[in-house]
């Protein structure tokens, strides 16, 4: 290892800073490309022993014009500039002023983090680093202070000038400029300090809150799309009430502003009443948005939302306690959601996420514990584990401590934390306490990284009538963690009659959940034992997914088919449908690779299990549509020692067929039943029937490409919606069938669209997840396109990352796939190293696959690593990929 590269930071070596800084006086002269600014520091030491230590400032791509301390200029011997630091060797015991001026160029900020332009409006991002970027300061979240913010700029081309708080004072200056004074009296870490400035239209509305403020709500987007932020300010306002009545939490401001920019690193950010957000979360309406992308905005918005008490009024004590913001805040956004929409449906969609996203990230290179012990880089962290798995983290307590437990949990985390910077451990300790149990064993979940496997086996004893459970856990080795101790599972369960009731169950220690029961898993090998109960008909399993692990049972068709008919946990009889297909799939992949046809006829129990869920008329559409989705792809991969991403394919696609063929009358029907939702809106109900409407549409699409008159109906669909979800999904199947109709689709698509970059982007991501075999070549073909930009997180995200999501076209044998990845990375990671190493991670993946793969993605990595001037973010990632 050359002393060259990067190092990591440990957990372990957390210490409070020897200064503090509690207020900040910024002043911004903002011009494109040498933008001034001024701030005005009040330090003190944190305690008489680092009085008079030397004070390590952190700074980034800035340029130092001037620095002063109590009002005299600092001469060149009194501080060291270095790459990343500026430090002051030895400055007064007491407490003292600095002044810091520095130069940044917002115009040539590709990195998207600090102060950049985004379509001419300045904007920052401050998270996790990036105020490092702007100014010189301990830029660590333990570090709040009170901000007070001048900015100054051309009054024509940026009329609205904002920053966090409250407006203080506004007026005009010599030479067409103007400036404004912000304050924000609650005092904050600087990855909350934001500051926008541009030529934005607005939306006003307000909202009052239960003790009777009224706030200011303002919605700021390019001109022209005012019209698209009615439902995100819905969304915030029914986002507002929720937390009051749910969590009892107020908004604290008269102001609240979120502000639309078409460049941005990830989904938006919480800055204190300033939130910024990736335009794609703001902006909507029905002929340009689909009902994911509203469900999306209701979601987002309410994220940051929340943030404004987990995250702002109390943040992280150090970057390793990241989890303690996301991951609860992530949960608060899934109950908000649950509680707008459909909770089973909502439910059953985040267990896909998780298991699509997180538990291939836990079991592969870059596997990490929630609270991780160690980064390179901290925006490598903002990952699957960290938000989803903390927020699965946070469900297991809400679970084991009921709602109003929890609710008891959180005022005593308010009561003791308002104000301040606080760790994973602070807040389980308030919510122990406050319900007097012991988190010891449960806080495993903390820190082992891994997804714990349980294996079960179930005995009834019919001369005593008592069933028997015998539960065993473990978890795989993790990068770091050979070893893991046993640990606390909250196992939800529940036993079927034969009538399909469940049967009523007790077991002491166990909490019960309706007809459920919520077994204390804590050993490594454990046995539950029912008295007085009937013979089960079935077992159904970790209900409502009460913990984020994987299930081995052997269970039957007979028997899943038999759950997915009656069981009363609507996740657990979603569950019974995928693992019946999953057991299929990998059945027919070993047939496969054996030599064996592909469309050999499958197992007609679970054809028919799924008839009978499309002819039960008392489920919710889109409960139906989640039930008759095979497991896809990646699921099956993740599934197998060795992917076969051909085999897989193949024969997901033979079942797919033979379901269309054996249950073409019930699609068609249900194809007719909910063609017509009237009017558009973006509820859950009309949104349920079209998704199951489409789903419908979708397994007709399997038989369409020996069927003129199927092509027929779907290029209807697409030639007749009135609505952005029903035209998504007919150009999405035609996407996938070679033919006049794709063509012709497509362009009117282009046409239609072609001054939306937002819809475009969807036009660049179909074409890119299109199974036909010629998909790279059209991907680089597209990268010439106008509608793309290598400088566009969105962009990029659209056309490369969707392609590398592409897992049978990715994957090609001959790696080209892998090449044109790697020279993506490599064209991105100087631009923009944030998006370029999250665009990576897929490449770690190799180990999964056969051995001549493996050494095309490892070389691919060995390539990236050995470029020169690697960002610290891409480094990280290949490295750790390799395995080095
Ligand atoms: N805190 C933001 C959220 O989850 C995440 C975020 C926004 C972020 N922008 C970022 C993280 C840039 C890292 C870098 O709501
Ligand atoms: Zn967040």
């Amino acid at each position: 290892m050359s002393a060259s590269q990067p190092q990591a930071i440990h957990r372990k070596d957390y210490r409070q800073p020897d200064y503090w800084i509690r207020e900040v006086a910024l002043d911004f002269d903002l011009l494109p490309e040498a933008t001034k600014v001024t701030a005005r520091l009040s330090v003190e030491p944190n305690a008489a022993g680092t009085a008079g230590a030397a004070l390590v400032l952190d700074g980034e791509d800035v340029k130092l014009l001037a620095l002063k301390l109590d009002g005299q200029a600092l001469s060149a011997a009194d501080y060291t500039v270095e790459e990343r630091s500026l430090s002051i060797e030895k400055p007064p015991a007491t407490a003292f002023t600095l002044e810091i001026v520095t130069e940044i160029a917002p115009a040539k900020n590709t990195h998207l983090s600090g102060l950049y332009q985004s379509s001419g409006v300045y904007c920052t991002q401050c998270e996790a680093q990036g105020f490092r970027r702007i100014t010189y300061f301990l830029d660590r979240p333990d570090v709040m202070a009170v901000y007070r913010v001048t900015v100054r700029a051309d009054k024509k081309l940026c009329p609205v000038l904002l920053s966090n708080g409250n407006l203080e004072e506004q007026g005009d200056l010599d030479g067409g400029r103007h400036y404004a004074v912000w304050h924000d009296p609650f005092p904050k870490p600087s990855y909350l300090f934001a500051l926008v400035a541009g030529d934005l239209a607005c939306n006003e509305d307000s909202f009052t809150t239960q003790s009777g403020r009224k706030v200011t709500l303002r919605i700021f987007v390019e001109h022209g799309k005012e019209g698209r932020t009615g439902y995100a300010m819905d969304a915030l306002k029914r986002s507002m009430r929720w937390d009051e009545t749910r969590f009892g939490l107020e908004y604290d401001l008269d102001l609240f502003n979120i502000v639309a920019v078409s460049d941005f690193n990830m989904g938006a950010m919480e800055n204190k009443s300033l939130n910024v957000f990736n335009d794609k979360y703001i902006l909507a309406d029905p002929e340009t948005a689909t009902d994911a992308d509203y469900a999306g905005i209701e979601t987002v918005v309410a994220h940051e939302y929340f943030h404004n008490w987990t995250g702002d009024r109390i943040t992280c004590r150090d970057w390793f306690q990241l989890s303690l913001k996301e991951g609860l805040t992530v949960f608060r956004d899934q109950e908000f959601s649950s509680d707008m929409r459909s909770r089973p449906v909502k439910r059953i969609k985040d267990v896909r996420n998780l298991r699509a996203r997180q538990f291939p990230e836990d079991a592969g290179p870059l596997a990490h514990p929630v609270r991780p012990d160690s980064y390179i880089a901290i925006d490598n962290f903002y990952t699957a584990t960290v938000y989803e798995k903390g927020a699965e983290v946070i469900r297991m307590m809400h679970t084991r401590l009921g709602e109003a437990g929890f609710q008891k949990g959180m005022r005593l985390y308010v009561e003791r934390h308002d104000g301040e910077a606080a760790t994973c451990d602070d807040f389980a300790a308030a919510m122990a306490d406050a319900n007097n149990v012991d988190f010891a064993q449960f806080k495993l979940w903390y820190s082992q990284s891994g997804t714990p496997q349980l294996d079960l086996a179930g005995r009834y004893d019919a001369q005593v009538g008592a069933y028997e459970l015998t539960v065993s856990q473990s978890c795989p080795p993790t990068p770091g963690q050979p070893d893991k101790a046993p640990m606390h599972i909250p196992f939800a369960i529940g036993l079927l009659d034969e009538q399909g009731r469940d049967i009523p169950l007790k077991l002491e220690g166990a909490v019960a959940a309706g007809a459920s029961i919520v077994l204390p898993v804590t050993q490594a090998k454990q046995s539950f034992r029912f008295a007085n109960v009937p013979q089960p008909k079935a077992v159904s399993l970790n209900r409502g997914f009460s913990a984020p692990v994987n299930v081995r049972m052997p269970q039957d068709g007979a028997e899943r088919a038999f759950l997915i008919a009656h069981d009363s946990d609507p996740f657990a009889r979603w569950e019974a449908g995928q693992q019946y297909a999953t057991e299929l799939l990998l059945q027919r992949v070993a047939d496969i690779r054996a030599g064996k046809p592909a469309d050999a006829p499958y197992d007609a129990a679970f054809i028919d299990a799924v008839r009978q869920i499309l002819q039960d008329d008392g489920l919710e559409h889109a409960f139906v549509a989640e039930a008759i989705g095979l497991p896809d792809e990646d699921y099956i991969a993740d599934r197998m020692e060795v992917v076969d991403v051909d085999a897989i394919h193949a024969a997901r696609k033979a079942l797919r067929r033979q379901i269309a063929t054996a249950l073409r009358a019930d699609f068609e029907r249900l194809y007719a039943a909910n063609r017509d939702t009237g009017a558009y809106s973006p509820d859950a109900a009309p949104a349920g029937r079209r998704a199951l409407k489409n789903s419908a549409l979708g397994y007709l699409s399997a038989l369409a490409e020996a069927d003129a008159g199927l092509r027929g109906q779907i290029a209807a669909q697409y030639r007749a919606a009135d609505n952005m979800t029903d035209r998504m999904v007919a150009l999405r199947l035609l996407v996938d069938i070679a033919g006049p109709e794709r063509q012709a689709a497509l362009a009117d698509f282009y046409d239609r669209f072609r001054d939306d970059a937002l819809v475009l982007d969807k036009w660049l991501a179909l074409q890119a997840i299109s199974v036909l075999p010629d998909t790279l070549d059209r991907v680089k073909d597209l990268m010439a396109h106008p509608a793309f930009s290598m400088q566009k997180p969105n962009k990029v995200r659209a056309l490369i990352g969707s392609f590398t999501a592409n897992t049978l076209r990715y994957h090609a044998a001959d790696g080209a796939g892998y090449a044109f990845h790697a020279d993506r990375i490599l064209e991105l990671d100087p631009k923009n190293p944030q998006v370029a190493a999250r665009m990576l991670a897929l490449l770690g993946r190799w180990r999964r696959f056969d051995a001549g793969r493996q050494d095309k993605m490892k070389a691919e990595l060995q390539r990236i690593l050995a470029a020169p001037k690697l960002s610290r973010e891409t480094y990280e990632i290949a490295s750790k990929s390799l395995g080095s």
